[in-house]
């Protein structure tokens, strides 16, 4: 089974420890600008929709070509190529790791050799032409005004997203609405303003066993047949691997998808439904092509130009030798407004992980907090520690060249500001006393969509895919399962009943003593 080589046990990483000590950790990007007519062009690449500029951030090309080195030594290409093979890199679960199968055009021999990715591809194909036909279909129900996805994390987070991003390529006469929380007020202020007969629920979830979604989509069906709707197969789908559970609750009309399909991974996949009745069958489809070409970009660029490589090697050159701890994410277009909250999960419970392959506790730290909000909001808000704080925080920026509204004067701001703040963070300022005073060599990366479509869309989450997948390759750790969440899943249904029984034997005092103040009895 391919693995990675863990990077602290390559023959470059003591190369990258004594370079970060001499070298690279003293890099000031205004003088290697000076130094360098050509950091722009080397530091900056394009790659299928996406521009980027990686010139500021704190690294050189010494620094770079040991990263690569290091990219070679862990095997990332290898690694990469069972991945896109079908392979079952994820060794926790033994399950391959597909997502880029759901964005292969149909009949497109995959590399590798797993003999089942032939039949797997076919029946990607009739599943996406079941889904975007039946998406044609509720596009053209007038009855349907109000479309609401049921679902949490990857079931919910990917769509949200992409919906928003879309939302000027929407069908008219339509609402999208998306209830995660199993905190009921999300959902009972929802469906005060929605009537059965118009109304389509998406029940998503992988599994069909997640507790927000299952008692969400309980109070939905009590809702409908409460409030009079009838025929629950055609306000009623699933989208999950679980069709059996999902025929238990009554819910017959159903897009399936398949195991080797991460949850967080999983909006191209019968996920995408609502991203598919929003943009149509075509725009779904230049969703996939998108992501397609960055899959291609991914598989084919020598590393020293393959983006997802090279924001990967970044990354960990922040977190292991800089040791930042975190990355802003500021999309500079305000349809990008579930974007952060999207990387949140993708790199998060990806990369969040203490132990390797092997099950090792790792020496070294992982996966970043990710955090954001579009600009130019957050400028009024949490750059100033950006800007002057103690702490470094590298700013990832997504900017949109062209606009798609038609009102004068905003977008030249929008672009100036976005290029102010990477310009303000290296440059700096020398001020007057301290207070006035911007130290300023902070790093930032610069993402340029020229504008904001399915296809560039799709390619830019795929890229952010694939830079995960790279961290995690050169973390050796396992990027595809998510053990972490599951203890909390646990300990919730035993206090469940406890809130019930009042039961406190073995809790220890804290939660016994708030356990009795949630019931009421202090
Ligand atoms: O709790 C974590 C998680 O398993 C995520 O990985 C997943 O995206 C989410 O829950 C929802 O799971 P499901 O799609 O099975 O409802």
């Amino acid at each position: 089974m391919s693995m990675t080589i863990r990077c602290d046990q390559t023959p470059t990483w003591p190369l990258l420890e004594a370079h970060f000590a001499i070298q690279g950790r003293h890099l000031d990007m205004r003088r290697a600008f000076e130094r360098d007519a050509g950091r722009f062009a080397h530091f900056s690449q394009s790659a299928p929709h996406v521009f980027a500029d990686l010139s500021k951030n704190l690294w050189d090309q010494d620094t770079e070509t040991l990263l690569l080195e290091l990219a070679r030594d862990c095997g990332v290409e290898r690694h990469r190529d069972a991945m896109l093979g079908g392979q079952a890199i994820n060794t926790t679960e033994d399950r391959a790791v597909l997502h880029t199968l759901l964005r292969r055009p149909a009949g497109l021999r995959l590399p590798g050799d797993v003999p089942e990715n032939a039949q797997r591809l076919a029946d990607v194909h009739a599943t996406l032409d079941a889904m975007l036909a039946y998406a044609e279909q509720v596009r053209a129900d007038a009855a349907i005004t109000d479309v609401v996805n049921i679902g949490i994390g990857g079931s919910d987070l990917g769509p949200h997203m992409a919906v928003r991003a879309l939302a000027q390529f929407h069908v008219p006469g339509k609402r999208f609405h998306f209830v995660s929380n199993v905190d009921g007020h999300e959902l009972s202020d929802l469906l005060q303003g929605l009537r059965p007969a118009n109304t389509l629920f998406l029940v998503a979830s992988k599994t069909f066993t997640t507790t927000e979604t299952m008692t969400n989509a309980r109070s939905a069906l009590a809702w409908f047949s409460g409030r009079g709707g009838r025929d629950v197969g055609r306000h009623f789908v699933a989208l999950t691997t679980n069709i059996g559970a999902a025929a238990d609750l009554g819910i017959t009309t159903t897009f399936g998808f398949w195991d080797w399909v991460g949850g967080r991974y999983s909006l191209w996949s019968a996920i995408g439904l609502p991203v598919a009745i929003a943009v149509g069958a075509q725009g779904f489809r230049d969703l996939l092509a998108g992501g397609h070409a960055m899959d291609e970009h991914f598989r084919t660029a020598p590393l020293a130009r393959n983006l997802p490589v090279r924001l990967g090697l970044l990354d960990v050159w922040y977190r292991n030798f800089h040791g930042f701890t975190s990355r802003c994410i500021a999309p500079y277009h305000a349809a990008l407004g579930r974007y952060s909250a999207y990387l949140q999960q993708l790199e998060m419970e990806s990369n969040g992980k203490r132990v390797d392959h092997q099950g090792r506790v790792l020496p070294y730290a992982t996966s970043p907090v990710l955090w954001g909000e579009p600009g130019t909001n957050g400028q009024h808000a949490f750059f100033q520690m950006l800007h002057q704080g103690r702490d470094v925080l590298p700013l990832e920026i997504v900017a949109v060249r062209q606009a798609s509204h038609g009102l004068a004067g905003h977008q030249p701001k929008v672009l100036a500001n976005a290029l102010a703040q990477t310009q303000a963070l290296m440059v700096g300022k020398s001020g007057a006393d301290g207070h006035r005073h911007f130290p300023g060599n902070r790093p930032s990366t610069f993402l340029l969509l020229e504008s904001l479509t399915p296809a560039s869309l799709g390619a830019l989450i795929a890229l952010q895919e694939h830079r995960v997948f790279v961290d995690g390759s050169l973390w050796g750790i396992n990027s595809f399962d998510q053990w972490g969440v599951e203890l909390g899943k646990v300990l919730a249904r035993d206090l469940e009943a406890r809130l019930e029984s009042g039961d406190v034997a073995g809790l220890d005092g804290s939660t016994a003593g708030l356990l009795d103040r949630l019931r009421g009895a202090v």
